[in-house]
């Protein structure tokens, strides 16, 4: 996922500097979901939702420290990459990149679309991305999108959302985005490869806990929210219809090093 895989397999990747020998373990086993799931919603009763906003909260200065410095390989040899082409063929003047992060992608085409604009529901990242740039930005959660004042009436060509739906609510987001994007503008979602992901094949929460960076700074782990293909492909209904699937390969692997679904509005 990273996780939306990318998160989690491109941590795993990092720390075993293998892009995609290894899937997860500790944020891919369903004990350890279980086990920090169940403890914590019956003792302090928040939702997995609720606890991945809290990890991006905390998260915020080691990923961007983290993305700054290229320290995720298949980000660096595929991903990266794979987004920034499947956007630029789409032409776009006008972007919303969700979930921007510290918004690198928003200033890797910046020169290439005339109007960008990145949400992010981590008030530190959007900080961060306002430094460097490349677009506007504003402090949003995805369910805060279609009613704010800052995106009022707005619409864009394009939609992108890198490695950003990581909960469950995919249903509430895709009817929102239907509603921002321009007749015949795009969606366009990369995320982990559902293949990389070790079992059970089923949509459901898992836990990233970072371990792949023990050491380098204080984690908080993420709740993510695991989605079979059948599930990504089949929730794009009704607002959407799928355009385009791209895998792109890892060139040492050879394996998928993500998934990109590009839909077009109905
Ligand atoms: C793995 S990071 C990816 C960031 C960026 N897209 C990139 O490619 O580096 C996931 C991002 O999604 C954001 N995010 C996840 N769920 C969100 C939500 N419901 N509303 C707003 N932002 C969210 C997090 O704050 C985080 O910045």
């Amino acid at each position: 996922m990273i996780l939306d895989e990318d998160m989690a397999q491109l941590v795993v990747a990092e720390a075993t500097n293998d892009a995609h020998a290894q899937p997860l373990t500790r944020a891919g086993t369903n004990s350890v979901l279980g086990d920090e799931m169940s403890s914590v919603e019956s003792d302090d009763e928040m939702a997995p939702a609720t606890l991945l906003k809290a990890s991006w909260d905390s998260n915020a200065s080691c990923w961007t420290e983290v993305i700054r410095a290229g320290g995720i390989a298949s980000r660096q040899l595929v991903t990266d990459r794979a987004i920034v082409d499947t956007v630029q063929t789409l032409s776009p003047r006008s972007m919303l990149d969700v979930g921007c992060g510290e918004g690198w992608l928003c200033r890797a085409l910046t020169d290439q679309v005339p109007r960008i604009f990145g949400i992010d529901g981590s008030e530190e990242l959007v900080a961060q991305a306002r430094q460097l740039g490349g677009g506007e930005f504003a402090h949003l959660s995805y369910a805060e999108m279609r009613g704010s004042v800052v995106l009022a009436n707005e619409r864009f060509d394009v939609i992108v959302a890198n490695f950003a739906l990581l909960d469950d609510d995919l249903p509430g987001f895709l009817e929102a985005m239907r509603g921002m994007v321009n007749d015949g503008g795009a969606l366009v979602i990369q995320t982990l490869h559902p293949s990389a992901v070790p079992p059970p094949y089923r949509s459901e929460w898992r836990i990233e806990d970072f371990a792949a960076f023990d050491g380098q700074a204080d984690w908080k782990p993420m709740p993510w929210y695991f989605r079979t293909l059948g599930d990504w492909i089949g929730g794009l209904q009704p607002h959407w219809h799928l355009r385009g699937l791209i895998e792109p390969l890892h060139p040492e692997t050879e394996r998928p090093a993500s998934l990109i679904l590009v839909a077009e509005p109905i």
